[in-house]
């Protein structure tokens, strides 16, 4: 018997690493998932891989009509959500000297704006005991020359984390953030460029990346998903508003 057996869950950025390991993660532990992400192909794959466990909504995060629809799903299917996994992001490079109106909307509208009301529209469906997990950075604790934007996205995310853990406690809803250090993904790979054409540039990336963190590796996707599996999890009972690093120590250095 899985850990989250008869449990529903949302889970955004579904479609890629961090959260398409977290979705995996869910239905091997017994529950249902709402999948989403803007990739259809991506989307039909998860489907194919994880079956009727798993219902896909392909939705632009930053788009509130595509939220509705996301919602309307969750409706539908009548079973309330146990559990919200607002992991959708991107990040780019850019300096200040560089950043366009663009970029800076681009990465706000999904980060920040699209994951606020992600979790505003799924109050509704969230009853006593429910859990949701936002997912961070530790880049939001650590300047990183031309990471402004996305950093200071992720770091807006944090006070949410902290501000809904206390509205909604009267509720028995409890609101905590994953923070993933480097993790090996096609988003932190896709930062040098594209795998193929720019595969040295890439190489070079992910072992910089991991040079950096003092158990010497990246991260795997697996072990945020287990990380929100706790959170989620009766053990987490009285943890809320919290942080929980899985950055192989890279915050403390
Ligand atoms: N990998 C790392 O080193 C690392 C470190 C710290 C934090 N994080 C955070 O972890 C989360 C997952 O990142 P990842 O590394 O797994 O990246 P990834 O492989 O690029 O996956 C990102 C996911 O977010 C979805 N997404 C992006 N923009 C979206 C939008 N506007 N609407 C809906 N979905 C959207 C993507 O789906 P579509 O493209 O299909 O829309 C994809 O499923 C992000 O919040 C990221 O900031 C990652």
């Amino acid at each position: 018997m899985g850990q989250l057996e008869g449990k529903s869950a949302l889970v955004t950025g579904a479609t890629s690493g961090i959260g398409r390991a977290i979705a995996t993660k869910l239905v091997a532990e017994g529950a249902h998932v709402f999948a989403t992400g803007r990739r259809q192909t991506e989307l039909d794959e998860i489907v194919g891989e994880l079956g009727d466990a798993v219902t896909a909504v392909r939705s632009d995060i930053s788009d509130l009509d595509d939220l509705d629809r996301v919602f309307s799903a969750v409706q539908e299917r009548g079973q309330g959500l146990d559990l919200v996994v607002a992991n959708a992001g991107v990040g780019t490079f850019a300096s200040l000297e560089q950043l366009t109106p663009e970029g800076f909307d681009y990465t706000f509208n999904a980060n920040v704006r699209g994951t606020v009301f992600t979790v505003q529209k799924s109050l509704p469906f969230l009853g006593p005991g429910a859990s949701v997990v936002v997912t961070g950075s530790t880049s939001a604790s650590r300047a990183t020359a031309t990471f402004g934007v996305y950093s200071a996205s992720k770091a807006a995310l944090r006070q949410f984390t902290r501000t809904w853990a206390i509205e909604l406690a009267a509720r028995d809803i409890r609101v905590n953030m994953i923070v993933p250090g480097p993790t090996d993904t096609p988003g932190l790979a896709g930062l040098a460029g594209d795998p193929v054409a720019d595969r040295e540039k890439v190489q070079a990336l992910l072992e910089q990346e991991a040079s950096h963190v003092p158990l010497g590796r990246l991260g795997r996707p697996s072990e945020l998903a287990d990380a929100v599996v706790f959170l989620a999890s009766e053990q987490a009972a009285f943890i809320t508003g919290s942080e929980l690093f899985v950055d192989g120590g890279q915050s403390k250095i």
